[in-house]
């Protein structure tokens, strides 16, 4: 991602927050420049700054309007109550108007400031040119000067990530599947699969960046979610959970991705009690079908635009066109986990979008979030013009 981005610093709490969250925004391609007041320099000083972000740092009581003007985005992380003070006083009334987006400011309250309301009555006197990142409910020891509430790393990142993406999936109420399921046997053992959920949480964050709601109904993931304020997770286990869930919030969406890698059978009688191993070398566990999620959604008369995924190890094009057809899905994206660096448990995938309307679309072998970013970009097209 390319872009300028000015991060405004003040007091002891950027001792929490800066260095990660330079590193983070020079992570993600951008240009940063940290404006830095006073106080700031007491605990962080500008070399530090400028050897973090690798930019000459700003006097934050010098900065110009030109400056200021030229920056894709604005950000006080963390914001001491003085800093707020002061972008919301009359010297900065006309600085934000100039600005391209809202100025990002993530507080850093005392705990006895997180009193019930304060957040929404701080939002309401900051007003629409600016974007309020909250602060975790539980408090961050900051050594000997006490402890601070303010929000994650992540949690300013992706608001930042997500101001300067084009939000051309706004429109989009998007439910997700993601992850394996676990078919509990007893209290000790369950059937499951290698999927760790990386790419239902991929396309759920890029959604998320590009305006879109997303519901990420997932199994028990060994990938975590970054929390994003667009993207509501609920965590099931089985696949008659994942169905249910799925059943439930549907008619909320006009999109849906079911990329879960859901296990196709369960032990048909759960024992409350462990299974005892017995003298025999064998041992056989009666397994039943699960519901197939995907085809029960793509049969419902009226249902949202819908994107099927098929891991696949042999016949990859002809299992996926099938599948595409017999699950009623308007997309279906094919993998070949038998191909090195596709699949499951590696960071890149290489997928073939197949479409209800003949054709289809290779792409390349890339990373996951791209993979993700390619399949939004084919699915937006033909969401908008089926609409
Ligand atoms: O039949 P297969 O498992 O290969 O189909 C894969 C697609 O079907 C994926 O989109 C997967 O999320 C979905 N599926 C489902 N419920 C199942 C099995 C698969 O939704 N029980």
């Amino acid at each position: 991602m390319r872009g300028k981005v000015i991060v405004l610093a003040d007091g002891p709490a950027v001792l929490l927050r800066v260095p990660a969250l330079l590193n983070g925004l020079r992570a993600a391609g951008l240009s940063v420049t940290v404006a830095s007041s006073e106080s700031a320099n007491i605990f962080m000083p500008p070399l530090a700054y400028a050897a973090l972000s690798g930019r000459a740092s700003l006097s934050l009581s010098a900065l110009s309007d030109e400056q200021l003007g030229e920056a894709d985005l604005v950000m006080a992380v963390p914001a001491s109550l003085q800093l707020l003070d002061l972008l919301s006083g009359e010297d900065w009334e006309g600085r934000l108007q100039a600005l391209k987006r809202p100025l990002l400011i993530a507080p850093a309250l005392l705990p006895t400031d997180m009193q019930p309301g304060f957040l929404d009555e701080l939002a309401a006197r900051l007003g629409s040119r600016f974007a309020l990142v909250r602060p975790s409910a539980a408090a961050e020891p900051l050594g000997a000067l006490g402890a601070l509430c303010v929000a994650s790393v992540e949690q300013c990142l992706e608001a930042a990530l997500t101001a300067l993406t084009p939000p051309d999936c706004r429109d989009m109420r998007l439910l997700i599947t993601a992850g394996p399921t676990a078919e509990d046997a007893d209290p000790a053992r369950y059937v499951t699969n290698r999927s760790t959920g990386r790419m239902g949480v991929a396309l759920a964050l890029k959604a998320a960046r590009r305006g879109a709601k997303v519901l990420l109904i997932h199994g028990p993931m060994t990938w975590p979610v970054p929390p994003h304020a667009g993207i509501e997770c609920c965590a099931v286990r089985s696949a008659q959970q994942m169905y249910e869930a799925v059943m439930v919030r549907l008619s909320e969406h006009n999109a849906a991705i079911l990329c879960a890698a859901v296990a196709d059978y369960r032990p048909v009688a759960y024992s409350r009690e462990k299974i005892k191993k017995g003298q025999e070398s064998t041992f056989s566990l009666l397994l039943q079908r699960t519901p197939d999620i995907l085809a029960a959604v793509g049969a419902l008369p009226s249902r949202p635009f819908l994107v099927g995924f098929a891991a696949e190890t042999n016949e990859v094009e002809a299992n996926a066109r099938e599948k595409l057809y017999r699950k009623g899905c308007d997309m279906l994206c094919a993998n070949d986990i038998s191909e090195a660096g596709s699949g499951f448990a590696v960071a890149t995938n290489r997928v073939t979008v197949h479409f209800r309307d003949g054709g289809c679309q290779e792409l390349p072998m890339q990373s996951k979030l791209d993979v993700a970013d390619a399949i939004l970009d084919l699915m937006l097209a033909r969401w908008q013009s089926a609409r």
